[in-house]
């Protein structure tokens, strides 16, 4: 978000900034979701809904879940929240104490580290490499499990990585998860966005963990509504109702409107809308991720999922680049970039992955095809 303000100050300066660090998809939301919230506010549903979220939206949720996973999910086991970011922390806020061991595979989406330290819990970082494909498995999690192990978090496909894990790399974490007491929180928010299905899913791989799993999952990247703010979690009842507890002296549920339109999405068929959005969004990796193999010092793995590419730019760091500075960390990459060429890319340091950096390409393949072009001009070797 610091890197996106700076790229919108300098484009409110008349600057024509490249930003590749937007969290978000560049589509609109779905025409009839809009009509579905618009009619919300004409029936007046606009008052107080039950905490948690309504009853039909809660069901709706339960059924879908239930596909997803074929574990026969119930209302009670439900509840929605302004965004999957509220309900990740009421998941830490509820399920964690003083002590607890929170294990966080890196590179990490940022808010997790900060959420668990919220709760007063202690973020474990797991360190990945790019052998591994930025993912953890069995034997890695042993390394770093100790009797204050809670959490496992796990988010596939991720962000930063894009990557998404198979139904074997699964199969060992739910291996590792059987023989310790723990409780893995999957963040499924890019669950839409996976270019090679089938999307292996923890819940289906692991469903006798169900009452040690909360998955999280939301609208804002299936169907490109961030600014609504929807997110929900499933779980075991205890967990939900905890999290409940919580959430009535907090906000109490996401905007009525929000959950009308929310509704709406998860109980009509809009999988040509997303359809329309994935076969972009594969193009574009397509195209982004060779096109940042091509250039000298930079590699790149290919991502299967959401909207994201990771490269690696330890090649560059430590070389006098053709605007004339040496860069030693991608952080500073990433204001050489903005400062000489109008790029914003979101540096590693930021998701635990010093040498690498995010690049979002959720806007036009001219804009993406253009941002590459500057990075490639810059990163040339003086
Ligand atoms: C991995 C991951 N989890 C959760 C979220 C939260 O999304 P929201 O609060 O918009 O539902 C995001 C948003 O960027 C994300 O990237």
């Amino acid at each position: 978000m610091a890197v996106e303000s700076r790229v919108k100050q300098l484009r409110a300066a008349g600057e024509a900034v490249i930003g590749f660090g937007a969290g978000e998809p560049d589509f609109p939301t779905p025409e009839p979701i809009k009509q579905a919230a618009i009619e919300a506010i004409h029936r007046n549903f606009t008052k107080y809904t039950e905490t948690g979220g309504m009853m039909a939206l809660k069901e709706a949720i339960a059924a879908r879940e239930t596909e997803n996973t074929g574990i026969p999910f119930t209302a009670a086991q439900v509840a929605t929240h302004t965004g999957g970011k509220e309900s990740l922390y009421l998941a830490f806020q509820a399920l964690c104490e003083p002590g607890d061991e929170v294990l966080i595979p890196a590179p990490y989406w940022v808010s997790y580290v900060e959420q668990v330290r919220l709760a007063g819990a202690t973020p474990v970082i797991v360190p990945t490499t790019v052998a591994d494909h930025f993912k953890v498995n069995g034997e890695l999690l042993a390394h770093y499990t100790t009797p204050r192990t809670r959490i496992l978090v796990l988010n596939s496909p991720a962000n930063p990585t894009g990557m998404v894990y198979t139904q074997e790399e699964l199969a060992s974490i739910a291996a590792w998860a059987r023989t310790n007491d723990v409780i893995i929180i999957s963040d499924e928010l890019y669950d839409r966005i996976v270019f090679e299905p089938p999307y292996p899913r923890w819940l289906r791989v692991a469903p006798d963990l169900h009452d040690r799993t909360i998955v999280v999952n939301g609208l804002s990247k299936a169907y490109a509504m961030t600014g609504w703010r929807l997110g929900y979690a499933v779980g075991p009842e205890w967990a939900i109702k905890a999290m409940l507890k919580i959430q009535s002296h907090s906000n109490s549920h996401p905007s009525s409107i929000t959950q009308a339109a929310a509704l709406y999405a998860y109980t009509h068929d809009l999988e040509s809308e997303i359809a329309t959005m994935v076969n972009a969004f594969r193009a574009r990796r397509d195209w982004i991720v060779s096109a940042l193999n091509a250039i000298p010092g930079v590699s790149c793995l290919l991502p299967q999922g959401a909207f994201y590419a990771f490269p690696d730019f330890s090649g560059v760091l430590g070389k006098r680049l053709k605007y004339g500075r040496v860069c030693h960390t991608s952080e500073e990459l990433a204001m050489y970039l903005l400062d000489a060429v109008r790029v914003g890319i979101v540096h590693g340091e930021a998701f635990g992955a010093p040498g690498f950096a995010r690049l979002s390409y959720a806007m036009s393949l001219e804009q993406i095809q253009e941002g590459i072009a500057r990075i490639a001009d810059a990163l040339t070797f003086a």
